[in-house]
């Protein structure tokens, strides 16, 4: 491999592109030859560290080169970089892609038309950013059947909550991740969980082979997690995570992201700050746990130019993409259908008979109680209930049922307990 140069272009030179740009020109030629061709711009008058002849806001001065092996997208959004991957594969150039939007919205056909014409498509940067996860989970662990997948994927939002568990309030925390550049001026995607919504697609079809709709990962973020519920995670020693769980067994396949309670001791309650972590579980590997940077330019570069080396070698050796996808061929199962062990703080009226009220209504939907702590008295009596695993329908039929007890004011709130 060492002796053939390939050309390349990269569509992008922002916060990753230039970083990427960096590590091209750095790369040892012993490991790759590596010849840069084209540099992708919206504007081309701006210094970005390579010849301005390099520099081109012209898709076509890239995709009508016949030169070029293999092109690095890091535009970010869908569009145009969908259409741009897709007559790339087309005209059997090799692609690597850090982009996750496009990955989940059609990760299944950009793969299969790098198969169809000869060619490949890396996207190692699109998860976990500077964790390589991908490939083990695609290459190393092919042989395995895996039954579940979890992680803390969005290091916005493990930000926050490290910097909540710490004392801080979620308005302060998520100012101070923006003024340290994790958290974009519009933090909704990765505060709700959309972001960790889109990895837990890519991994669902890497995984599993499965690729599920959007509207059917059941998705909720961390905006409504207060101070007060890590005083109460602290005192069941656990804290709260934001979790993409895709679990596959014999009961069904399902992809879920949302806040939980999660014991100290689970290797996900560790990681702290802007980090990520994914846990694979199966069988016979029990349990991997990859963890490290899930987010900056730098380790993002890592994992592309991971991607390069891997697209290199494989245009040499004119092989087509990885090993063929996992095939899934159990049945999909729905949120309502998962179940569920829920953290439930109610404030209610300190008066006689409000707790068997309540205990009668999770009864009446077959939901049962594994512990109940009341405190407080008079019109500041606050219940807290922890409930067995449960059915999510039979949970959110319980809990709309004791919402509008007239013992009870408010459901202050609800989380999920991982078990
Ligand atoms: N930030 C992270 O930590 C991280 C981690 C993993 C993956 N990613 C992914 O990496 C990708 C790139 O992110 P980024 O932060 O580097 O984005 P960015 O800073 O906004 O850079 C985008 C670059 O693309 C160019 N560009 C955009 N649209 C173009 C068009 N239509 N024609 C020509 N040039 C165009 C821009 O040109 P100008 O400079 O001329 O405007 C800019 O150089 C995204 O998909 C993101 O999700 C990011």
């Amino acid at each position: 491999m060492q002796n053939k140069t390939f050309s390349i272009a990269v569509l992008g030179a922002g916060n990753i592109g230039s970083s990427v740009l960096t590590r091209l020109k750095e790369l040892d030629h012993n490991v790759l030859n590596l010849e840069l061709k084209r540099v992708l711009v919206n504007d081309t008058s701006k210094d970005r560290g390579v010849s301005k002849d390099l520099l081109t806001d012209n898709f076509d001065d890239i995709l009508n080169d016949d030169s070029i092996d293999l092109v690095i997208e890091v535009l970010g959004g869908v569009d145009p970089g969908k259409e741009y991957i897709k007559s790339l594969l087309q005209k059997g150039k090799a692609v690597i892609t850090a982009n996750k939007d496009i990955i989940a919205d059609c990760g299944q056909e950009l793969i299969t038309l790098a198969e169809e014409n000869n060619t490949c498509l890396y996207f190692e940067a699109a998860v976990a950013a500077g964790i390589p996860v991908l490939k083990p989970l695609i290459e190393s662990l092919r042989g395995e059947e895996l039954t579940k997948v979890l992680g803390i994927i969005n290091g916005t939002s493990n930000y926050i909550l490290t910097s909540m568990e710490e004392g801080s309030t979620y308005e302060d925390a998520l100012s101070t991740a923006q003024e340290l550049g994790y958290a974009e001026p519009d933090p909704t995607n990765d505060v709700e969980g959309v972001d960790a919504k889109y990895k837990a697609m890519i991994l669902s079809l890497l995984c599993f082979g499965v690729s599920p709709e959007s509207d059917a990962v059941f998705t909720e973020g961390i905006s409504n997690i207060t101070k007060e519920d890590f005083d109460w995670a602290s005192r069941l020693d656990k804290t709260i995570k934001l979790v993409a769980q895709i679990d596959s067994n014999e009961n069904g396949f399902n992809a879920r992201v949302h806040p939980v309670l999660i014991d100290k001791k689970h290797p996900l309650a560790a990681i702290r700050g802007a980090l990520n972590a994914v846990v694979a579980e199966g069988e016979n590997i029990d349990q991997l746990v990859f963890s490290g940077p899930g987010a900056g330019a730098n380790p993002t570069a890592s994992a592309i130019m991971g991607d390069v080396l891997s697209a290199c070698h494989q245009l040499n050796s004119d092989q087509s993409n990885w090993y063929p996808l996992r095939e899934y061929k159990g049945e999909n199962k729905s949120f309502e259908d998962v179940e569920s062990s829920m953290f439930i703080r109610l404030s209610v009226n300190d008066e006689p008979g409000v707790l068997a009220k309540i205990a009668g209504t999770f009864g009446e939907n077959n939901v049962s109680i594994e512990s109940v702590i009341q405190e407080g008295r008079g019109d500041k009596a606050e219940l807290v209930l922890v409930t067995h695993e449960a059915p999510e329908k039979d949970l959110s039929n319980s809990i709309n049922q004791i919402s509008s007890l007239d013992a009870v004011t408010t459901v202050t709130s609800l989380l999920r307990v991982y078990v």
